[in-house]
């Protein structure tokens, strides 16, 4: 699988939230954190922080992990509560039972070995733990122009993003219980004609989809909107977006 290098996204990475904060990603992951009463938590592929640094921190301990040091020297200073730790998600460096709740945010199509992941999460995992996949699913969720324009970018999502339905496969594989998948956000919106130039999304290094490609992949696709523009100014650009949350309890 190709490594996604974090070191070039890592200083543009944050512009995605400018955009769009997913309030409701947040409000999800911080309600099931309350509910549960869950201390001890570790958020796999933690990148900037944008998610440990939204828990309460009040008698928790938050551990981020990330195998991007660029990624997680992005975290101000005043986040010093954070426990940051330079690791591979399939190695995750802790004792067995530590956590109450491992969590990950976009981040699961990037671990080089799901399975491993989920075993390791297991280990980690006190009983009745949570393991919680936040993510999308190009499976079954395909309407993004960034594929329609751009070779290849679809085909490799399909390699790279578990599915909803292996998810589960793979939780009940390890024995998890309490298994469940829910709509967390949905992000919906267009861009018309030479507008979409205005899409963090569509510069190279904001995403691991057009990152992952050459720079003359990347120029391709870049003529291939323009040529679509000057046929048609009017173009409309979709961009419709669905983060799922898949949820398991370590029996
Ligand atoms: C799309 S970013 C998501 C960051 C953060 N969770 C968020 O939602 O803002 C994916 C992150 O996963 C990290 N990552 C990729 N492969 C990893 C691995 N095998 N182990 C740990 N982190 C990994 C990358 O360095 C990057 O920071």
């Amino acid at each position: 699988m190709q490594r996604t290098d974090y070191s070039q996204i890592a200083p543009t990475y944050n512009n995605r939230y400018s955009v769009n904060y997913l309030v409701k990603l947040e409000k999800e992951l911080c309600k099931l954190i309350e509910l549960n009463n869950y201390k001890n938590i570790l958020e796999a592929g933690c990148g900037t922080g944008r998610w440990i640094s939204s828990i309460e921190k009040k008698r928790k301990k938050i551990f981020g992990l990330d195998y991007s040091l660029d990624m997680m020297k992005i975290p101000k200073s005043d986040k010093s509560y954070l426990n940051l730790v330079n690791a591979d998600a399939v190695h995750i460096p802790f004792k067995n039972d530590f956590f109450n709740l491992i969590f990950c945010v976009n981040a699961i199509h990037h671990f080089p070995d799901k399975e491993k992941f989920i075993k390791e999460s297991n280990r980690t995992l006190s009983n009745k733990g949570m393991l919680a996949v936040f993510g999308v699913d190009p499976h079954i969720d395909k309407d993004w122009y960034i594929y329609d324009y751009f070779d290849f970018t679809y085909e490799n999502d399909l390699k790279r993003f578990p599915s909803l339905k292996l998810l589960n496969i793979l939780l009940k594989t390890e024995k998890f219980t309490n298994i469940e998948i829910k709509v967390v956000e949905e992000v919906h919106n267009e861009k018309v004609g030479n507008s979409v130039f205005s899409d963090p999304f569509l510069i190279k290094n904001n995403c691991s989809q057009l990152a992952n490609l050459s720079d003359e992949e990347y120029q391709k696709g870049i003529e291939k909107i323009k040529n679509q523009i000057n046929k048609n100014p009017e173009t409309v650009f979709k961009t419709s977006v669905i983060f799922y949350l898949v949820s398991a309890k370590k029996k």
